[in-house]
Parts: structure tokens; sequence; C-alpha cells
């Protein structure tokens, strides 16, 4: 059933983060419903604009209303990733989204403001709740200074401003996480003290933690020996998503960990099987492989075993 993300973050702020996992296709969304189920989580399905541009963006909405007939049980919003402002407005007119995201941190403050503003009064006039972002996420050098990786970072009181002044549901903000599976040199790692400076500001607002990949040691290793070339990949640990949910993030975005199970399987079983050119068996070996890791990351999110509260929960929320 797709819900509204709202709903899912009324129910889990505070407490625990929901898995905000994107998809480009058949088998990731096999995938990602069975492993949701199995740990009985709700999740957010999240498309980006190069995953509506990959085949057709009908294909891949086609998936999942296919999806949600094949697991009735499921509870999920759709959400755009990354959208620019033409791209948002296409979804909320379509009518499929249960949120889009407005990225404008790359343009200065007012404009990102304006941007925003005007994104949030077209979606919310179609019930359409806007995640936005502030500050500059990216790949931290080990000889940049101190100084100038906090200066990407989001300003708390400027965080405060830009969720009043422009009225988005959700804001994702850059807490030292980067996209991709080189996230940090040397000792770098989450600045909980920024996350909780905008917390005290914004208390009981969702806030969101992009490039949240961990990048499993173990798995970028089994790429590496099936012939990979990814030297000194590393990601968020893990074992920090219970704290950041504590401390208001309720969105937790993960992408290039499940591309790193696809290439691992993918890897190995042709390196396993030569003389196979049948793409079906790795696809199932694939969507046996990222249920489970989606139903791990759901344990460390706090969302696994969610499902039926908040079934009930949204039930009464009506
Ligand atoms: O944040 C970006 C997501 O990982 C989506 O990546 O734009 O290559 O689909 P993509
Ligand atoms: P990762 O690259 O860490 O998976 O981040 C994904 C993301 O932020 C999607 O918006
Ligand atoms: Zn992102």
């Amino acid at each position: 059933m797709i819900v509204t993300t709202k709903g899912l973050f009324k129910h889990a702020y505070g407490k625990y983060a929901i898995g905000a996992y994107n998809i480009n296709n058949l088998e990731q969304t096999m995938g990602l419903f069975r492993g949701n189920l199995d740990s009985q989580a709700p999740f957010i399905l999240q498309i980006s604009k190069g995953a509506r541009a990959y085949t057709d963006k009908r294909m891949l909405e086609g998936i999942i209303r296919a999806a949600d007939e094949v697991f009735p049980e499921a509870i999920f919003a759709v959400h755009l990733d990354h959208g620019d402002e033409e791209t948002c407005y296409e979804c909320i007119e379509s009518g499929f989204y249960s949120s889009v995201m407005i990225d404008a941190s790359a343009k200065p403050f007012e404009e990102n403001v304006a941007i925003t503003k005007r994104v949030v009064d077209a979606a919310h006039a179609k019930g359409i709740a806007v995640e936005a972002e502030l500050g500059q996420l990216g790949g931290v050098e080990e000889d940049v200074s101190v100084d100038a990786e906090k200066a990407k970072l989001t300003d708390p009181d400027q965080a405060k401003e830009f969720v009043e002044r422009t009225g988005c549901d959700s804001l994702a903000c850059a807490i030292g996480t980067s996209h991709g599976a080189f996230k940090f040199k040397g000792r770098q790692g989450l600045h909980f003290d920024v996350l909780e400076e905008i917390q005290k500001r914004l208390p009981g607002f969702p806030l969101v933690m992009h490039g949240s990949s961990s990048v499993p040691e173990e798995e970028v290793r089994r790429i590496n020996a099936a012939g990979g070339k990814l030297l000194g990949a590393k990601g968020v640990d893990e074992n920090e998503f219970a704290r950041a949910a504590q401390l208001g993030v309720t969105k937790v975005n993960i992408d290039t960990d499940g591309r790193l199970v696809w290439t691992r399987v993918h890897r190995e079983y042709f390196l396993e099987h030569p003389e196979n050119f049948d793409l079906r068996p790795p696809g199932k070996v694939f969507m046996a492989e990222y249920a489970k890791f989606i139903a791990h990351k759901n344990e460390k999110l706090g969302s696994a075993g969610k499902l039926e509260e908040v079934r009930a929960f949204l039930g009464k929320e009506g």
C-alpha cells in the first residue's frame, strides 16, 4: 500500500529511522519488497532523475504498481530523490508520488529558499510532502582543514530559518556524509554535534541523512577478489543510525550498498560460471541477497518489526 511520507515520519520520529532505498529495475524492486516484508518494515522507495531516465519512467512506475499488487501487505511511500524544480513539478502533477525532494543545495541560500518555496506551494496544493536540502554533502578529503570541512555542513541557525521560510516537510542535512562508495578518508565520521544543534532548533521536525551507505568491507573485498577495483572505499558506520534517529533523523538514504550487492553477486557468479550466459540465475541470487541486505539494514535502522504498528497507526490517522 502506498502511503504518505508524512505518516511514516510521524510514527518514526525520535524512535527509529525509515530506510529510503533507490531502485532502477525489476530485480531491485523484488529484492526490496521481499526484504522489507521479511523484516516486517515500512519503507520509502525512491527514484532518482537518473532512474526515471534509465528506461522510461512509466516502466519503473509500472513495476512499482505491480509490486504493490504482488505484495499487498507492504507499506511504503514513493519519493523523488534529488529532484530539480522541473522534475518536481512533473512528479507532483503525475499523482504517483507521496513526496518529492527539491535539491537546490548547490545554489546560494536565498535562491535555495525561493526555489524550495515554489515547489512546496505546488506540492502542498496536491497534498504531497517536500524534502529540501541545506548544506553540502561531498567528498571530504583528508587534507581539507577542519574549518573548511565544517563550512560545508548544515548551519543549524540557517536550517531553522530555511524551514520556517520554505514550509518544507523534512530537511536533508549535511553532517559529514557524501554520496557513493568513497565517503571518508582517515578519521572523519558523522557530526553528531551539528545534528544535535539542528534538532534543538527544530524539535519534532524530520531530518534526512543522505549518503548513508556503509560500504561493507567484506562486500568490497569480495568484489575486488572477483576482479573489481574499488580501492579505499569506506562508508557510514551502520551502528550510528540508532543515535541519529534519536536526534531526529527519520529517513536514511541508501543506494550505493545495493549497487555493491549487485556487483558482488554478478562478478562472483560469472567468475564461478564462465560457461553461463543466462541472466536469470545471477538475477535470482541477487534478489535473494538484496532482500537479505535490506532486512539487515532495517534491523540497524530500527524499522524492522514495525509494519503492523505502522498499519494500525496510519489506519487511526485516517
Ligand atoms: O544520491 C544519489 C542516488 O544514489 C541516486 O543516484 O542519480 O545515479 O540514480 P543516481
Ligand atoms: P549512498 O551513495 O551513500 O547510498 O547515498 C544514497 C543517497 O543519498 C540517495 O539520495
Ligand atoms: Zn542523496
